[in-house]
């Protein structure tokens, strides 16, 4: 009886019991599902995010623990209102998840040909707009001594070539910002990490691989973003980032800061040498 009921506490634990969370970029992708693992575990959401369709819409659908406030992470205020929306709402803010991102625009490939306004566009928007969630949690945070921001970034700041050029810089940025972030908030209590994921089927990866791509069905491009990894077995799937979220942002990670947790099955700690085969040795 008593291993039933240890068994019982242990699948409905709820490791964020309430914890008030904002996400942002919470409206699609990685960022709902990790609004609905955070959500089962206890915790109430902010889904922080400029698309003033699908936010509405995927709140509700989410349930009354979740809500809608629309902000675009490029400006600054409306960073700064959603985090004053909680605290009028909660009267705290325990987590802040950075999380809305861009890939930019996939042509020109090479950098002899970079458009600097467009490259400006995405690290206004993937690093400066981290940068804004970090600053406005950690107001609020600061007073009180706890807080845990997670931010994403993505196996493409951790190799070239896995995207385009301001893609793969704004998301190579994004572990130093949290290192520099970590050394000043780590003396007011304050946890700051990053998850790098693989590439998974969401909005974002289908459409950018699907201009690659243009006779593929998005069922077809769909299992091709999902056949990239190299875990034999597993694909990398939203609900791997919704709970390695839920890890950094529960007391489960009550001493780790200044992570980046990669996510990628192995995909980025190996790469082989191509010898040539035995055959061509004559
Ligand atoms: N899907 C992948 O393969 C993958 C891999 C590695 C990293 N990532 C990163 O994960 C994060 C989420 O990507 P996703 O795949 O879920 O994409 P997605 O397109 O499904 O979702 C992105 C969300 O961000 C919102 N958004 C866009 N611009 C915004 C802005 N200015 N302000 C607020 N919200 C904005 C969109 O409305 C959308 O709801 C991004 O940072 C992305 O770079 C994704």
């Amino acid at each position: 009886m008593m291993i039933l009921i240890h068994s019982i506490k242990f699948i409905f634990e709820s490791r964020l019991e309430g914890k008030v969370a904002i996400i942002t970029g919470a409206a699609s992708g990685l960022g709902k599902a990790t609004a609905h693992e955070f959500i089962q575990h206890g915790a109430q959401v902010i889904i922080a995010d400029n698309d003033t369709q699908l936010g509405p819409q995927v709140a509700k659908e989410l349930g009354p623990s979740a809500q809608y406030v629309e902000c675009d992470v490029t400006i600054e205020a409306q960073i700064e209102e959603a985090v004053n929306i909680a605290m009028t709402k909660y009267g705290k803010l325990d987590i802040m998840y950075n999380n809305a991102g861009i890939t930019g625009p996939i042509i020109p490939h090479s950098i002899t040909e970079l458009d600097l306004d467009e490259f400006d566009k995405v690290m206004r928007l993937n690093v400066t707009g981290i940068i804004g969630g970090i600053k406005h949690a950690a107001r609020v945070m600061v007073p009180v001594g706890y807080g845990s921001i997670i931010c994403t970034s993505s196996i493409s700041g951790l190799l070239g070539g896995l995207g385009p050029h301001p893609y793969t810089i704004s998301k190579s940025t994004i572990p130093g910002v949290v290192k520099s972030a970590a050394s000043e908030l780590c003396g007011a209590g304050i946890r700051v990490n990053c998850i790098s994921p693989a590439a998974i089927p969401t909005p974002m990866s289908l459409g950018q691989v699907g201009k690659f791509l243009p006779g593929f069905t998005p069922e077809q491009i769909g299992e091709i973003v999902s056949g990239l990894g190299v875990l034999k077995g597993a694909k990398c799937e939203g609900i791997d980032i919704a709970r390695a979220a839920l890890y950094l942002a529960s007391d489960d990670s009550k001493f780790i800061s200044g992570l980046n947790l990669i996510v990628d099955g192995g995909f980025t700690c190996f790469k082989n040498f191509v010898f040539p085969s035995p055959d061509q040795s004559a």
